[in-house]
């Protein structure tokens, strides 16, 4: 999700769509699973089913529920042999066009949606009956970021594994009727216990084992001991300095350390030992009536730098839960904007907090060693003119002691980044005691730095950047991207060489190298990337790649790397400003390809395309296609994907080639 002020279910109704049009488009488009082609690659095999009715979640292949390739408007190209990425690059897609797009011999296969059963005792979906029991066993709401971790745990198998997946938010506007009053949708929303409780069990994470069977069709297991949801309520803890912050404390918890829940789980990280590190993004909007704290009371200052709500929240979880109400519970909000690590592969793991990895709104985070064995963590806050961290840790990674692996995030320094106009820059330590964040200025202890990172960095003069959503590592040229979604509040004479463009709609990409290839390195250089948006507007730049080429893109958000080291971009926002639904695109960055963008993928009307995330073979990638039919409202969707009834179902999808090639390779 993107900041929440710049996405408001009262504004954003554009995509305003043709939604009666979808099914007959499916029933023509989709036919019952009955085209198989085969593979000596991987013995893949890739079937096209109906999209209704809706698939049996089950380990079967035959319930398998697949949509067919995109519109087949562009027949493939014969690829130059030197092409790093030779797929054919699909039109970008009208924001009313309700199913997703790839190129020619490709297919998109829905394969955990909103409300699917992931344990053996959950009720099916049925958007009559949505109860916070039945949605805490089922598939969450708003798919973001997806992990495919190997099974077993250790292994490179591409054929079974964990997802986890991130579940960001809730659109109850487009879930429950009645939410919204159609004739004044500025209203107060008609919210309820049952809605507030349903809302808190649909956000979390969601962990699920998936398998490829011999045809090539993924499925997932709906009665592996694995799966597992974390949820608005979970119980979980609290590490790291400042685990015994004073202000972590609740009347509910005196120890500060019994948390309940995690929320707004944008994107996350797999560690090299194995576990899944899941960021806190937007807390902030869960809270309400901050502005009923006294004026002298320490905590408004730092509540307010973190844009937590004066008046009543949007959503109205306060008036049914104390703990979200500020002027009840002034220290809850100091219990989220944290990194969450959990062990998919240990379902009894209670998940903890790592506070060492600062606290705001965290859109992801990446691990990468060291040369010399150090985890690394590279982190943005995603709001306009927020920064970018990264994590050091102290002790090394070990290969062989998985336990031990488990405490490096509770050790180390978090840095924030400064870039210099010449190109250059610097990681500067949020270390207490070190310039700035002393007790003079406001700070009493490391853990206090921690809980108000945002405020130690604007004392120590980072970088003011245009939202800075997921960094993500090369495998290959070991270069840094940080993708940078869009900041319009970025006027003339505000403007530096990172963050370039006044009213940067819509977004860049920065590339970043850390001095001796070192991840641990406290220096770096940097340059731009891309400038994104209409390659006909001359503000636009595709690392100097000519850009009639180039297909538009706007809004960058996720990133992923394929096996040969070229870039997938997943964008958010393109509705708004290129209008076009969001997509996926994959670009080389080494070569004489660098910087030529292509359209791999479209997402749904009203959706953005999380994820991506490859298989280790890479001959699959998956897609998270969250909020589609955001804009709409229940009595009024733009949306009924991918069911193509009643409403939206935010969903992972699986991407294959037919042929079993890797991915963009054909
Ligand atoms: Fe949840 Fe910054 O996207
Ligand atoms: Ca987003
Ligand atoms: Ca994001």
């Amino acid at each position: 999700m993107g900041a929440s002020d710049e996405r408001d279910w009262h504004v954003v109704r554009s995509a305003k769509g043709k939604g009666e049009t979808f099914s007959e488009i499916m029933q023509r488009r989709l036919s019952r699973r009955a085209f198989i082609k085969g593979s000596a690659a991987s013995s893949l095999v890739v079937a096209v089913a109906a999209c209704g009715p809706a698939a049996e979640p089950t380990v079967e292949p035959t319930a398998a529920e697949t949509e067919a390739a995109a519109t087949p408007s562009a027949e493939p190209t014969a690829a130059t042999a030197e092409s790093k990425l030779p797929f054919t690059a699909i039109d970008p897609r009208p924001i009313t066009e309700d199913q997703t797009a790839v190129p020619a011999g490709y297919v998109v296969t829905p394969l955990l949606r909103w409300g699917d059963p992931i344990t053996s005792d959950a009720p099916e979906f049925d958007w009559e009956n949505q109860t916070p029991e039945a949605q805490a066993k089922q598939f969450g709401y708003n798919c973001d970021f997806v992990g495919f971790m190997p099974l077993p745990l250790g292994s490179s198998s591409s054929d079974s594994g964990l997802l986890v997946v991130n579940l960001e938010y809730t659109n109850p506007e487009i879930m429950f009727p009645g939410y919204l009053d159609p004739e004044n949708t500025e209203a107060p929303v008609k919210t309820s216990q049952q809605i507030v409780d349903t809302e808190l069990e649909a956000h979390g994470v969601a962990v699920v084992e998936i398998s490829r069977s011999a045809d090539g069709v993924w499925n997932y297991d709906r009665g592996s001991s694995y799966n597992r949801r974390l949820t608005g309520t979970t119980p979980m803890t609290i590490s790291g300095p400042a685990a015994d912050h004073e202000w972590l404390k609740t009347s509910a918890d005196p120890s500060g350390k019994d948390i309940r829940g995690t929320l707004n789980n944008c994107a996350a990280g797999k560690t090299p030992w194995g576990t899944v590190v899941t960021a806190e993004e937007n807390f902030h909007q869960y809270f309400g009536n901050m502005g009923q704290l006294p004026d002298d009371d320490p905590r408004k200052e730092v509540h307010s730098r973190y844009g937590v709500p004066e008046e009543a929240s949007q959503r109205l979880w306060e008036n049914f839960h104390s703990r979200f109400d500020v002027s009840q519970e002034p220290n809850e909000p100091f219990r989220f904007g944290w990194p969450v690590e959990l062990d998919p592969y240990n379902p009894d793991m209670k998940p903890i907090k790592r506070t060492w990895l600062g606290r705001f709104r965290h859109e992801a985070q990446t691990f990468v060693l060291s040369p010399s064995g150090k985890a690394v963590a590279y982190t943005g806050d995603d709001a306009r003119f927020e920064y970018f961290y990264k994590f050091i840790s102290s002790g090394n990674f070990d290969p062989q002691n998985r336990e031990a692996n488990m405490s490096l995030l509770d050790d180390g320094m978090l840095y924030v980044a400064k870039l210099n106009e010449d190109g250059t820059g610097e990681w500067l330590p949020l270390e207490f005691g070190t310039g700035p964040l002393t007790e003079e200025n406001g700070f009493t202890s490391q853990g206090d730095v921690l809980v108000k990172t945002r405020l130690a960095g604007d004392l120590l003069g980072a970088t003011r950047m245009d939202r800075p959503e997921d960094i993500e590592t090369n495998p290959v040229n070991n270069k840094v991207y940080i993708a940078l979604t869009n900041n319009t509040k970025r006027e003339e004479g505000d403007t530096d060489s990172a963050n370039p463009r006044a009213e940067n709609r819509y977004g860049h990409i920065l590339e970043l190298t850390e001095d001796g290839d070192d991840h641990s390195a406290t220096t770096f250089s940097w340059e731009i990337f891309m400038l994104c948006g209409d390659p006909e507007d001359p503000s636009t730049y595709f690392a100097g790649f000519p850009k009639e080429q180039v297909s538009p893109i706007s809004n960058p958000d996720n990133l992923a790397f394929d096996m040969f080291g070229n870039l997938w971009i997943a964008t958010d926002g393109q509705p708004r400003t290129i209008e076009a639904n969001d997509g996926l695109f994959g670009v080389p960055v080494e070569g004489p390809e660098r910087g030529y963008c292509k359209q791999f993928f479209s997402g749904v009307a009203g959706g953005e395309v999380c994820g991506p995330e490859f298989t280790p073979d890479n001959t699959t990638i998956f897609l998270a296609i969250q909020h589609p039919g955001e804009g709409g409202i229940f009595a009024e969707q733009i949306s009924t994907w991918p069911d193509g009834k009643v409403g939206p179902r935010p969903s992972v999808v699986a991407v294959q080639a037919e042929s079993g090639a890797v991915i963009g390779q054909v």
